[in-house]
């Protein structure tokens, strides 16, 4: 990326301060203006506090920037997203899940005629970056003769059952909020089908559910669980290749992984425990991002894909 990039945040929470973070490192990034109904002010930028806003709308008025990048509760996306498409040229990168039902997708493909969605509205699907996935799928792409990926298993767990309703009014529910990711993972592995064995329970902090898929010709399935009854965070992945008797397990709180077959360790992935996790995601989705061809997966075809996958889940919205 060689052109300036101004970026309008608007939502200052939590997963603000990691964009922030990495928006940082690049010199050609800056902060164009901040959005926040909240009264506390705008953070620094490199030593500079830009303007702040508590309506989208406007700061819209008095700003052209080159990016928006919405991260407000899961409910307020698909608004704000049209919101910066029609009001404004910029590209716009939504927190995932770019929406929390259908009828809110309907609603922003119904811009189509008028807004370019594929040139313009990302959603950023981070866990498809995280770096143990990476090693993962590099790792099955260089090794066919292991075979079709024939089983998974996946469980993310996050603690926000003390949270209480603060959970549900930033993420709707634990299928919607990690269900998502658990898909958007899933794409770097698989072609994801159609959900079977789909619930939710616990008021919406947990949710199991299956999802048909295809690898490499053959069919499989995934088994998906997710929960805020916990402690503490804990994200796991295990990929079963068969035919071969592989087995790929992949930690994605601890950003590790490893192969083994049988008895026999076959490979590993470690970090250097400097990379703080989610600036490990989002650092390189940003660079796919900025870099003027995007990773599909955080595209608008993508996201439609995985919205019907992950809507499909009874008793949403
Ligand atoms: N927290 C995480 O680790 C994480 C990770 C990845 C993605 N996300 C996604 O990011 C989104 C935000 O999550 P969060 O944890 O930062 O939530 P949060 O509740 O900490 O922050 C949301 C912020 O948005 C503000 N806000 C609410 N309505 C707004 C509006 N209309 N305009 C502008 N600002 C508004 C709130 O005042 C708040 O400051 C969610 O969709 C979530 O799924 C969160």
């Amino acid at each position: 990326m060689t052109d300036a990039v101004r970026v309008g945040l608007v939502g200052l929470g939590t997963i603000a301060r990691t964009h922030l973070a990495v928006l940082a490192e690049w010199d050609e990034v800056s902060l164009e203006f901040t959005v926040d109904p909240r009264p506390e002010g705008p953070p620094s930028f490199r030593g500079v506090r830009p303007p702040h806003y508590a309506a989208l709308a406007d700061a819209l008025e008095e700003h052209r920037p080159d990016l928006v990048v919405l991260a407000t509760p899961t409910e307020t996306h698909a608004e704000l997203a049209g919101q910066a498409l029609v009001r404004s040229a910029a590209r716009v990168l939504v927190e995932k899940p770019l929406v929390h039902d259908l009828a809110s997708l309907a609603g922003l493909r119904a811009l189509e005629e008028s807004v370019d969605l594929r040139g313009r509205l990302f959603t950023a699907h981070h866990f498809a970056f995280s770096p143990e996935v990476d090693w993962a799928a590099e790792l099955i792409v260089g090794h066919p003769e292991w075979g079709p990926v024939t089983g998974i298993t996946s469980a993310f767990y996050d603690p926000y059952v003390l949270k209480g309703a603060e959970a549900f009014a930033s993420y709707t529910s634990s299928w919607t909020d990690s269900g998502v990711n658990q898909l958007s993972m899933l794409t770097r592995f698989v072609d994801l089908g159609a959900l079977g064995s789909a619930q939710q329970a616990d008021d919406g902090a947990s949710a199991w559910c299956t999802a048909e898929y295809r690898s490499r010709g053959v069919v499989g399935t995934a088994r998906l669980r997710s929960s805020w009854l916990t402690g503490s965070s804990s994200k796991e992945s295990s990929l079963v290749l068969g035919d071969s008797g592989v087995e790929i397990w992949i930690d994605h709180t601890a950003m590790t992984g490893f192969a083994a077959r049988g008895r026999d360790l076959i490979a590993t992935y470690g970090n250097d425990g400097r990379t703080p996790r989610k600036v490990a995601h989002y650092r390189p989705l940003y660079e796919s991002l900025l870099s003027g061809r995007p990773d599909p997966v955080l595209g608008f075809d993508a996201t439609v894909t995985i919205t019907e996958i992950h809507q499909a889940m009874p008793g949403l919205g």
